[in-house]
């Protein structure tokens, strides 16, 4: 039976409630790199995945101003039309050029770019084969694409190999997360990629959370595996998070970047990336070349908060990446922590299913080098407060 709009947008809400499920934006105002005005207070933000402190960085906020003081604010249109500009050029060229690959081409998001991938290089008759944790983006390409997708469990490459023994006759795709975002694990990408020469399968890695914040000069997981554009043809990065921008890459051959740019429905029927953003992305990229110390200071905050959160007995996962999960045993208890270290003034957010898999609610900790040891040393008191009594 047909049923009315506000009838089934209620009852869908009730079921959120009752699942503490129910997710609220809160405008949060930056004071600087980690403190943000959440109405008349101030929190410190360990939430955000601005690794590397680069979205507040004088030298990217003047290259958008610049921008848009010579230039447009939007591109004005697609890239294929008249929205592909000086901008976007010069980075797609920086990037190629520091992550040694052949070409590069930006997307407007993470999620748009791995649209792309997915549905611009397989269809109906092929095979995906992803790793169970992998990003919504990553699933719903997917599911975009038409092709068989097949799951294997979290890091295992043994499983990884299964299925791609089962891939039929179409081509194979291997899709993994570098880093997973909500775990802080990284995929063991020398093993995958030997599965994947073995099997005849193509690689794509999506770096969106290694990229400017692991391997040398920050040049991410795939580079800290000594992997290379043969090995990897398909590697996806963003510019939003240790980059202090927005929007995505994808980079690899020649052929590939020419096939995404002539295939790809989310790059072809997207106004392009707006100018001063790629500028941005430009100048936080330069930063994220020169400023080795940046990575340096988070595996120091990183293993700082690690050693104290594990002397409390909180629950963490095997990850030495800024993003640390503390596991709660419910939603409901991820929802008491996040509002008690709220109530002492620190801003860590909730996560919970569907987002991670059920059972899975925790709070996802992640630093930035914009922190100070006086910032993990608070909010490690915080957690000991909290820790019997949130
Ligand atoms: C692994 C991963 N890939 C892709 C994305 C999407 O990137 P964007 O935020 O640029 O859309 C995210 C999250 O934002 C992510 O965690």
């Amino acid at each position: 039976m047909v049923q009315r709009l506000d009838t089934w947008l209620d009852q869908a809400a009730q079921q959120r409630e009752a699942g503490s499920r129910v997710r609220r934006r809160r405008p949060l105002k930056p004071v600087d790199a980690v403190r943000v005005h959440d109405g008349d207070r101030v929190l410190v933000n360990f939430s955000g995945n601005d690794y590397l402190g680069l979205s507040g960085h004088p030298e990217v906020a003047a290259a958008a101003v610049n921008t848009l003081q010579s230039g447009t604010c939007g591109a004005g249109a697609s890239a294929l039309v008249t929205g592909y500009r000086p901008e976007h050029q010069a980075l797609e060229a920086r990037l190629a050029q520091f992550l040694e690959r052949e070409s590069v081409v930006l997307f407007s998001s993470g999620f748009l770019a791995n649209l792309a991938v997915a549905s611009s290089l397989t269809a109906r008759r092929d095979t995906i084969v992803q790793d169970r944790l992998c990003h919504a983006s990553l699933i719903d390409g997917a599911r975009l694409s038409g092709a068989r997708l097949l799951r294997y469990a979290h890091l295992d490459t043994a499983a990884a190999g299964r299925q791609l023994s089962r891939a039929g006759e179409g081509n194979a795709l291997l899709v993994t997360d570098g880093i997973f975002s909500m775990d802080g694990d990284v995929a063991p990408l020398a093993d995958l990629a030997r599965a994947c020469g073995q099997a005849g399968a193509w690689m794509v890695v999506d770096d969106a959370h290694g990229f400017g914040v692991t391997g040398p000069g920050g040049r991410g997981v795939v580079a800290s595996a000594g992997l290379s554009q043969e090995e990897i043809p398909v590697l996806v990065g963003t510019l939003g998070k240790a980059c202090g921008s927005a929007g995505a890459f994808v980079a690899g051959s020649r052929a590939l970047v020419e096939h995404l740019v002539n295939e790809a429905r989310s790059y072809i029927y997207t106004t392009a990336m707006p100018p001063a953003v790629a500028a941005a992305g430009l100048a936080g990229l330069e930063r994220v070349i020169a400023d080795d110390w940046r990575r340096e200071k988070l595996r120091e905050l990183t293993g700082l908060f690690r050693e104290g959160a594990a002397a409390m007995g909180w629950r963490l996962l095997p990850s030495q990446t800024p993003i640390q999960p503390l596991l709660t045993e419910t939603s409901e208890m991820a929802l008491r922590l996040a509002e008690a270290l709220r109530a002492r003034g620190f801003l860590v957010v909730a996560i919970r299913p569907p987002t991670v898999p059920e059972g899975g609610a925790r709070l996802r900790v992640t630093f930035s080098a914009a922190h100070e040891t006086g910032h993990v040393e608070k909010l490690l008191e915080a957690l000991e407060e909290c820790r019997d009594n949130p």
